[in-house]
């Protein structure tokens, strides 16, 4: 891999987009390595996932301009389902996957921190889709996500204004749930993904796929996704394990780590 660092740390990793001279920017290479790197992580350990970008300037600054300039409109739409099918994986990846947004994050960048679960940032950090100022729309799904995040009438705003936004205005429309210093960004990702694996991953999951799936149903059968999913939990060890060390009134014992099964 050129442009990806990937570290397991116990049961949560940490991906790294690593193309710092061009502030991170995911041209065909670095999608084809993310989307291999996140075929590659062992979903029997990993229980969470932290994606940033390298550098202290940039999370990723958009798609590759230089590679896009000279698309046909073919090879336009081939580059935006390339992007569109790596952002769906992270999207619907069977873990939570935590954007710690570490500077610019415009365009591609954006869309890719929306693909994420959940999205923390540094104070530097800046957002946006500027794309109608380069004469394209979003590509890797920011005229779909960015709406369904903040609502339409702010997506639309932002991305007919091709306006960048700083972290606090950010976080005032909820693009994003937290911001921190640059130094406090990462651990405060990582403490964050640490918490999550500690919880029965089954039912991390489980939460993940309810509350995806759910939002692109009715009301209706979004229920009976969950009450699937809920049932589901009643087969894993995880469940028998959680509920028998709440009932134990035992106060000496200690809780153990919840298994993956
Ligand atoms: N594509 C390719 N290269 C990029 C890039 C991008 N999106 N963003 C930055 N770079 C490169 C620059 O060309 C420059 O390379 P050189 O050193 O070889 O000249 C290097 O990264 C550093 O960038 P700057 O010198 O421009 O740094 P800066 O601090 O002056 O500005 C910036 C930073 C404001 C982020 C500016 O780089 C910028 O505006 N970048 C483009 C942002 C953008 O428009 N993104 C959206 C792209 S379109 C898209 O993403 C479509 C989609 O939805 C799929």
């Amino acid at each position: 891999m050129d442009y990806i660092l990937y570290e397991q740390k116990g049961n949560y990793a940490v991906l790294t987009i690593n193309r710092e001279k061009a502030l991170n920017a995911l041209n065909s290479q670095v999608l084809e390595e993310l989307d291999g790197t996140l075929d590659a992580v062992d979903l029997s350990q990993v229980r969470c996932l932290v994606i940033t970008g390298a550098g202290a300037k940039s999370f990723v600054a958009g798609a590759d301009i230089g590679e896009m300039s000279t698309l046909t409109k073919e090879e336009g739409e081939a580059f935006g389902k390339k992007g569109n099918d790596v952002m769906r994986k992270i999207e619907t990846f069977p873990i939570p996957v935590i954007a710690a947004v570490n500077g610019f994050a415009l365009g591609g960048g954006c869309e890719l921190s929306m693909s994420c679960d959940i999205r923390i940032c540094s104070d530097n950090a800046v957002f946006g889709q500027p794309e109608v100022g380069l004469g394209i729309t979003p590509g890797f799904g920011g005229t779909q996500r960015l709406a369904r995040l903040i609502g339409a009438g702010m997506a639309k705003q932002l991305i007919y204004t091709a306006r960048n936004i700083k972290a606090d205005e950010a976080y005032r429309i909820g693009l994003v749930n937290g911001v921190y210093s640059q130094e406090e960004l990462l651990p405060a990702a990582e403490k964050m993904a640490s918490t999550i694996a500690k919880n029965a991953p089954i039912a991390v999951r489980n939460c993940k796929k309810a509350i995806n799936e759910g939002l692109d149903a009715d009301m209706e059968e979004a229920l009976v996704i969950e009450e699937k999913l809920f049932g589901g939990c009643f087969e894993t060890e995880d469940q028998k394990y959680g509920m028998a060390f709440f009932l134990d009134k035992n106060k000496e014992k200690v809780k153990e780590p919840f298994r993956n099964c």
